[in-house]
């Protein structure tokens, strides 16, 4: 048996690849829809935002408090990161050890944003995110994936959806059962306080779709984007010489 590499996969490397990019705010169910969008088109799928929690994860691991940080601290402690293979995705391993328990903790969501600020740091995630992707069709998720990392992607999707019923869906899943409204309220907040944080990073480029997910499932809404990559790649192998 061939032992998994850092990028290495069963599937064959492609000479001309599909890039699927989806954006969109926090909890806008970016990452989710990307997983299954992906798992649809049997294509890999490429979370950039956990690349970030990752980097955070190893910074909080050095002991330094969160103000001390700079571009030069985190990328130190992030040099054990690997992206390892995982099914048809890729999870953060710090020195070996898988990090998605950590990376979705309340502390590293504190600080992500801070880290996400950081232009070396983005430089570094750009580059992982990259080259896992590279010679692969993927479905690649984050902030700037369709405007930064993938500004030539085939297909730009940009989700959105009202704030209230994005704390809603976030609520519901981190508490499985129905959140009263004044909980939904306080994560309404929380919520905008982040997309003011986040804001720089979040671009929507000017050939995206815009795709409002308020009133969509997350059945539909997946169903809408594997419509648009079948269409693309039809159309891609419509042109393509014979
Ligand atoms: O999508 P998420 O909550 O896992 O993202 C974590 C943080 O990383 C959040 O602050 C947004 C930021 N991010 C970014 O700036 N660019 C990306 N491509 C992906 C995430």
């Amino acid at each position: 048996m061939t032992p998994p590499s850092e990028h290495g996969s069963a599937r064959q490397r492609r000479a001309s690849s599909i890039v699927v990019a989806i954006d969109g705010p926090a909890a806008s169910g970016k990452s989710s829809t990307a997983h299954w969008v992906a798992e649809r088109l049997s294509y890999r799928h490429i979370d950039s935002g956990a690349v970030y929690r990752a980097a955070t994860a190893a910074t909080m691991h050095s002991q330094r408090s969160p103000e001390w940080w700079t571009d030069a601290i985190v990328l130190a402690s992030a040099a054990s990161i690997a992206l390892r293979e995982r099914g048809d995705s890729f999870e953060p391993v710090f020195a070996g050890v898988p990090m998605e328990d950590m990376i979705r903790g309340l502390d590293v969501t504190q600080n992500v944003s801070r880290v996400a600020r950081m232009p070396a740091v983005r430089l570094w995630v750009n580059d992982k995110v990259r080259a896992a992707a590279d010679g692969f069709d993927v479905v690649a998720d984050g902030r700037d994936i369709g405007t930064v990392v993938f500004p030539d992607a085939d297909l730009k999707i940009f989700l959105v959806a009202d704030s209230w019923e994005r704390a809603r869906r976030r609520l519901t899943q981190r508490l499985s059962r129905r959140p009263t409204d004044a909980e939904i309220a306080v994560e309404t907040e929380l919520l905008v306080q982040r997309d003011a944080r986040d804001a720089m990073q979040t671009m929507q480029a000017k050939d995206a779709v815009l795709i409002d997910t308020t009133y969509l499932t997350q059945e539909e809404q997946v169903e809408r984007i594997v419509a648009l990559a079948q269409a693309v790649t039809q159309r891609a192998s419509d042109t393509s010489p014979r």
